[in-house]
């Protein structure tokens, strides 16, 4: 089912501020989108004005070519799964699952089947006749999915499912509710406040912060173009480095006027009207390379190290004292206090209005 937000607006009853304002997107038939924001910025709003749960303002929502606006809940076909989810103690993870199927008096036929199904393509086959107080979490929550499943809503709605669970056991759902949305193929959408689940598990993003749209569309669009400043700092990990500076007949010359680098000829095209204005210069820290040139390099000091793993992140310090993280190989050798000399990837460089925050090249 194809889901379209048009010009959707949420201002709360006794607030003089709309919460979230012109959200226009159209999410795709079968497609797992995220929803994405610091804690505040008006996701779960958006999800339950979506649910039925929260009124719309102002705005139309559609769900294929039908309005939506004043339907009930329950008349949505959708289901929806909460981070703190109740499962029904005293009844069995089957029971827990059939429930609602019951309530629509579904035949003892076609509930079995729809349970067994679920249960098969989430993996709790063998806890179908525990209580949810003999299972662990990671299975109780595959339950609550289990229990949304069954229903087969054209819209699958998820807010922040998995926040209540150890980073191991995230990871390892991250995967089953991709595999699950394949399997369901209904379209689905996931609130959450982790870039990475979002980066990891959606097909589109929407990125949300002070009640606006930043940007919205694929992971790596969000990764290789931050439409503004807010995005390039909010997707990825590390930070991507961000250093003020000014464009100088062509250059960019950073504040402390230690780093100076020449952009490609295609960024200066769009640099072109910025000269002797501030501007931000973006860079991830794997763009960097760890070597002298003639052009576009600076030497700076190692203060920290963190191994992890497969990589490093050096903390580094310019000699004007601009801070910067590279990240190298986890098996290159480093050590703290060593000088080294570092270069721009020319083809990976961010620059962003001072101004407005958006982004320029
Ligand atoms: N029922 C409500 N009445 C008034 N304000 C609300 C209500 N629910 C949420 N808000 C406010 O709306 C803003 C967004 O909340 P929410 O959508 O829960 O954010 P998120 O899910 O991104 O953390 C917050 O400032 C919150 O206090
Ligand atoms: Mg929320």
């Amino acid at each position: 089912m194809k889901v379209i937000l048009k010009n959707i607006g949420k201002k709360y009853e006794g607030r003089d501020k709309f919460t979230i304002r012109n959200i226009d997107i159209e999410i795709e038939d079968r497609e797992f989108c995220a929803i994405l924001g610091p804690s505040g910025c008006g996701k779960s709003t958006l999800l339950r004005m979506i649910a039925g749960l929260t009124s719309i303002t102002e705005g139309q929502l559609y769900f294929g070519d039908k309005l939506m606006n004043r339907v009930l809940p329950k008349d949505r076909d959708i289901a929806m799964v909460f981070q703190s989810y109740a499962l029904y103690p005293h009844l069995t993870v089957y029971d827990n699952m059939a429930f609602s199927l019951k309530m629509k008096k579904e035949s003892k036929e076609v509930i079995h089947k729809r349970v067994t199904e679920a249960a098969k393509i989430l993996q709790i086959e063998d806890y179908l006749y525990s209580r949810p107080s003999d299972i662990s979490g990671g299975q109780r929550q595959r339950v609550a999915l289990g229990r949304a499943m069954v229903r087969k809503p054209s819209v699958f709605l998820m807010d922040e499912p998995l926040s209540n669970l150890d980073a191991k056991l995230r990871e390892h759902m991250r995967v089953e509710l991709v595999r699950l949305h394949k399997n369901l193929e209904t379209t689905s959408i996931y609130v959450t406040h982790d870039q990475t689940e979002a980066m990891t598990m959606a097909d589109k993003i929407i990125l949300l912060d002070k009640g606006k749209i930043q940007q919205f569309g694929k992971p790596k669009e969000f990764y290789d173009k931050p439409e503004n400043l807010f995005v390039a700092e909010f997707i990825g990990s590390p930070t991507m480095n961000i250093i003020k500076g000014k464009m100088e007949s062509g250059r960019f010359v950073s504040d402390l006027k230690d780093i100076i680098v020449t952009p490609k000829d295609e960024d200066q095209k769009a640099l072109k009207d910025y000269d002797g204005k501030n501007v931000y210069l973006g860079i991830r820290s794997e763009r960097f390379l760890a070597k002298k040139s003639e052009e576009n390099s600076f030497e700076a000091r190692v203060e920290v190290i963190e191994m992890l793993g497969k990589e490093k992140l050096l903390h580094i310090r310019s000699k004007n004292g601009e801070e910067l993280v590279v990240s190298q190989p986890g098996h290159f050798l480093y050590e703290i206090d060593e000088n080294h000399n570092f270069t721009f990837d020319l083809d990976a460089l961010h620059f962003f209005d001072e101004k407005t925050t958006a982004r320029i090249n």
